[in-house]
């Protein structure tokens, strides 16, 4: 099965932001958990990031081709109608992680975009809320 996990903007600076809210991972120690999760789940996995929305646009395009979806918009979640686009045509499954509780943050932050297209949620439980992830996936 293969399966592409798609952080966005800020996400690059994890190691950096708030600990109580991200976990103190950075980006590059979360994405070798999740391709460790991956391979024991028997999936292929690809990790990507980025700060440009656009390009964030673009790969959801190129995730058509793959088996499911992991996805964190991370700001994007709240506001972008046109990532909610992007994913709307992906025939797989749809998984969407927030490392925080965004239910227990600011009212803008309970909004996303993406609530009524992706098939399961992972809220508030960290990096290992990218793992519940995948198994959900490779269910
Ligand atoms: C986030 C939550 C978003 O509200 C925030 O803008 C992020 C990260 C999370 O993983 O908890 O950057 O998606």
């Amino acid at each position: 099965m293969r399966i592409d996990v798609l952080n966005g903007v800020n996400l690059d600076v994890l190691g950096r932001r708030d600990p109580e809210l991200y976990g103190g991972l950075s980006l590059d120690e979360l994405e070798t958990r999740i391709y460790r999760w991956g391979a024991e789940l028997g999936c292929t996995v690809r990790c990507r990031q980025t700060n440009h929305e656009g390009e964030f646009v673009d790969w959801c395009h190129d995730a058509y081709g793959v088996d499911g979806v992991v996805v964190n918009p991370a700001a994007w979640t709240h506001y972008s109608w046109a990532i909610r686009d992007a994913l709307e045509p992906m025939r797989g499954p749809i998984v969407e992680v927030h490392l925080s509780n965004v239910d227990e943050r600011e009212d803008w932050r309970r909004f996303s975009v993406l609530e009524d297209l992706v098939a399961h949620r992972v809220i508030g439980k960290g990096p290992d809320g990218y793992r519940e992830a995948l198994e959900y996936l490779a269910r």
